[in-house]
């Protein structure tokens, strides 16, 4: 289990000023199921995210995984206990080759293993294999390799940050498919998915809704995914002074 405990962050505003990012954060994840986390543009999810990686460090509370607290471990030492995060905006590597990132993620690939995880993705992987991380890809075809990657690596904590950002509407459906077939049920993981699609959010097994830093609902699609549609057409007529989770 990962277990978040009273978790606030603080970070300097562009004044130097301290914002809080994070409010008061608890959650309980349990292996074996495919969580969602989305919430309006800058509600603090990629900074949750980064605070269970370790990149950034709570200024209040704590991280547990399986009963250890990690609040106090870096990012190699969290990688090594298992967990994975694939970035927003994934880093670029000059001069890193496709395969050789892939087999840094899991060293023990074999060459089909790691053309399938490349095929899930809808990447073809004879056009792929050689070609450099740099900035010669676009942002669709990173965003899907670091997908690759986290499937090839099959980690016990792993964390997608709008994994379908900038993928296009032939693949997504896929990308959907291939996660949702890898994480959900998945007892030996935690899968958490940070998304802003509507296709993403019924398939997982939970909601978590973070707005301006906290938890403000969590539970079933089914019970989740209503507040959020009424809570958007509330925003669209401008009702209620907009909407109840501080969308701008
Ligand atoms: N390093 C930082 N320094 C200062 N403020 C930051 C920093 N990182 C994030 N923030 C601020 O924290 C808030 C939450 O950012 P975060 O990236 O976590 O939002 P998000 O929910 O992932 O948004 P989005 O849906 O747009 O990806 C934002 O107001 C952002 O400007
Ligand atoms: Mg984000």
């Amino acid at each position: 289990m990962l277990e978040l405990r009273n978790v606030s962050l603080n970070l300097d505003g562009t004044n130097g000023a301290g914002k809080e990012i994070l409010r008061n954060v608890n959650l309980k994840l349990e292996r074996g199921k495919l969580y969602a986390i989305t919430g309006p543009n800058g509600g603090g999810k990629t900074s949750l995210a980064k605070v269970i990686m370790g990149i950034y460090t709570p200024s209040e509370g704590q991280v547990l995984l399986d009963g250890e607290d990690i609040t106090c471990l870096g990012i190699t030492e969290r990688a090594h206990r298992g967990i994975a995060y694939g970035f927003q905006q994934p880093p670029r590597f000059k001069g890193l080759l496709v395969e050789e990132i892939m087999k840094i993620a899991r060293p023990n690939l074999d060459t089909v293993q790691l053309r399938g995880y490349l095929r899930d993705v809808g990447l073809c992987p004879e056009d792929y294999l050689d070609r450099d991380l740099g900035p010669g890809l676009s942002g669709g075809e990173i965003k899907r390799i670091e997908v690759a990657q986290l499937l090839a690596r099959n980690a016990p904590v792993t964390i997608l940050d709008e994994p379908e950002a900038g993928v296009d509407l032939w693949t997504i459906q896929k990308l959907i498919s291939i996660i949702t077939k890898r994480y959900k049920g998945n007892s030996q993981g935690i899968a958490i998915v940070i998304t802003h699609n509507e296709q993403f959010l019924p398939v997982c097994d939970e909601i978590i809704l973070l707005a301006e830093g906290s938890v403000q609902e969590r539970g079933t699609p089914e019970q989740i995914w209503p507040l959020i549609r009424d809570d958007i057409v509330c925003k669209m007529k401008g009702q209620c002074g907009g909407s109840v989770y501080g969308v701008q």
